[in-house]
């Protein structure tokens, strides 16, 4: 009886394997065979690959020939061990794009560039943007470029796969184009040349990967995959208030070294004028944290970073270095810093206490409230962290292996040790704060600025902080 139920379950898993297989074999192939205005390629054309994954995502391959012409200043945290991280002006150098539409005017926008930096976007309308650098963290493109390094035939090929998150995508997707963007040095000057998969009509005169009248039809039911509900994340950054909550589920140790297996979830709410932050880490070992006295009572303290233990952690930083850094920890202990070049400038006091659950070892959640006063003017970047260490084990032991650091987006800052890095990936403010609040040097920034006028070098601290790109901008 027993032996045949087991054989029944192999029969079962081998057929829901076989369906799997066959779905995979129901794909969407495109190839990109002509330059923007219809003009031939000179080159193998680079090929795309629609199917649904096991998980039931939309997922696209593709391989494309190697040019060797990524932005250079856009590879400063890379290792090896790392996923890529969102990259700012990627779609000047050297990528490949899909663009997904629905009749609605709705669209979806994937960049991948063969460095493996990419950049993924959500418009309503031509080019109305409605949030940039939507957060890719565990499910980044896959990017496999064996041509760096010695040169060994004229055409390398790179190749990607991306999985695209259900929510990123509009409802009822009908159309579809996709580009290539290269550059090419043609007796010493560089050529960019951009490619279209369906291409613009004659009466367009400069590339404009946006002009949605060239996309085509696709269908994507005929690969088993369905868009007929608008997603949440949709819905919010539609709305006039665009009141967009995120749940952030960190997985990685910031080194990329250690794989998480407890969670660790920042849930954060945007406000009219603050934004809520929820930390809720579920761990239910039986190892201790060991917070010192200190750092046992609710409330402001400046030990928390310099004294770091069992605490989460989130930061917003600008391009001038200047940042807030929000740190809270079980008891309801926080420091709320304003920092400029990596300095902390000052220490703010709530006026409302950081609440907090019931503490049973290390299964703790807090929430607060961040006024948007506290944020540095367009913040460009923004990280969290979980640090899960010291621990120590029943015999009052130290238990270094079961101890992480564990960063939403992954990667060391260079240097001799390896450092968590707290500035962090690319991000759009609007998932935080309005435009705004954003575009402004707010009240409680501008008193702290009059203070200490004297800023000195902005690139200390910003060291990822990369420099413009050329100009022309089909994307
Ligand atoms: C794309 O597919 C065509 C036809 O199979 C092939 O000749 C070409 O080399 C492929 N392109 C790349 C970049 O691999
Ligand atoms: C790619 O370009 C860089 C700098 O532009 C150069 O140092 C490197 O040798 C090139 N690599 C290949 C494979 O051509
Ligand atoms: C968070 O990520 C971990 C590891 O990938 C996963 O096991 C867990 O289910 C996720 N939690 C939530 C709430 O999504
Ligand atoms: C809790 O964290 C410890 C140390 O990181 C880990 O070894 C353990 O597996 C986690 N327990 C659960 C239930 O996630
Ligand atoms: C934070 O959110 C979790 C999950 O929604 C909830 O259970 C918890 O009560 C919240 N924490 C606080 C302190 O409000
Ligand atoms: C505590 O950790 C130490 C060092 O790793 C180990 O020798 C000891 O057996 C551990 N004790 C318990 C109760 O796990
Ligand atoms: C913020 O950036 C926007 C757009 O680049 C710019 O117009 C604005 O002046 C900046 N605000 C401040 C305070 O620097
Ligand atoms: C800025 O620093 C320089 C040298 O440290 C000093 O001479 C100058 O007075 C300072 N300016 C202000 C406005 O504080």
């Amino acid at each position: 009886m027993k032996s045949l139920l087991i054989l029944g379950l192999i029969f079962i898993f081998a057929l829901g394997n076989q369906v799997h297989g066959q779905d995979k074999l129901e794909q969407l192939s495109y190839s990109i065979q002509t330059e923007w205005n219809g003009e031939p390629i000179k080159h193998r054309p680079t090929n795309i690959t629609l199917f649904v994954n096991s998980d039931g995502l939309l997922t696209f391959d593709f391989d494309a020939t190697f040019f060797n012409s990524s932005n250079p200043e856009t590879n400063l945290v890379v290792q090896a061990h790392c996923p890529q991280r969102p990259g700012r002006e990627i779609e000047n150098y050297e990528i490949v794009e899909a663009f997904f539409l629905n009749d609605a005017g709705d669209y979806y926008q994937i960049e991948v560039a063969s460095n493996g930096q990419y950049l993924s976007s959500i418009y309503s309308g031509y080019r109305k943007e409605l949030l940039s650098h939507l957060p890719m963290y565990g499910v980044e493109p896959v990017v496999e470029n064996p041509c760096y390094g010695p040169v060994t035939e004229d055409e390398c090929v790179w190749t990607t796969r991306v999985t695209i998150p259900k929510e990123f995508l509009p409802k009822d997707v009908t159309k579809f184009n996709a580009f290539g963007v290269h550059g090419e040095f043609v007796d010493g000057e560089r050529v960019t040349h951009s490619e279209a998969l369906y291409p613009v009509g004659e009466d367009i005169k400069e590339p404009d990967f946006h002009h949605l009248e060239a996309f085509k039809e696709i269908d994507l039911a005929s690969i088993g995959y369905l868009t007929s509900e608008e997603s949440e994340l949709w819905t919010q950054a539609k709305s006039e208030e665009q009141f967009i909550t995120r749940d952030f589920n960190l997985t990685h140790s910031f080194d990329c070294l250690k794989a998480k297996s407890e969670d660790s979830i920042f849930h954060t709410e945007r406000q009219e004028d603050h934004l809520k932050l929820n930390v809720t880490i579920k761990n239910t070992s039986s190892y201790k944290a060991n917070i010192p006295e200190s750092l046992q009572s609710a409330g402001t303290t400046e030990e928390l970073f310099s004294n770091l233990h069992e605490s989460a952690w989130v930061t917003f930083s600008n391009a001038e270095g200047q940042s807030l850094r929000v740190g809270l920890n079980p008891y309801g202990a926080y420091q709320i810093s304003l920092l400029s070049q990596g300095e902390v400038k000052s220490n703010i006091v709530l006026e409302q206490p950081v609440e907090c659950g019931s503490f049973e070892q290390l299964s703790w959640s807090c929430q607060l409230k961040i006024s948007n006063d506290l944020f540095p003017k367009n913040f460009t970047r923004f990280q969290m962290v979980h640090y899960h260490s010291p621990l120590f084990n029943e015999t009052g032991e130290r238990e270094p292996e079961n101890e992480i650091i564990a960063a939403l987006c992954p990667g060391t800052l260079e240097g001799s040790e390896r450092e968590v890095d707290w500035v962090g990936c690319l991000a759009d403010h609007r998932f935080f704060v309005n435009q705004a609040t954003n575009d402004v040097v707010s009240e409680t920034w501008a008193a702290l600025t009059t203070e200490t006028t004297n800023t000195t070098n902005s690139e200390t601290t910003e060291s990822a902080s990369p420099t413009e790109a050329p100009e022309a901008d089909a994307n």
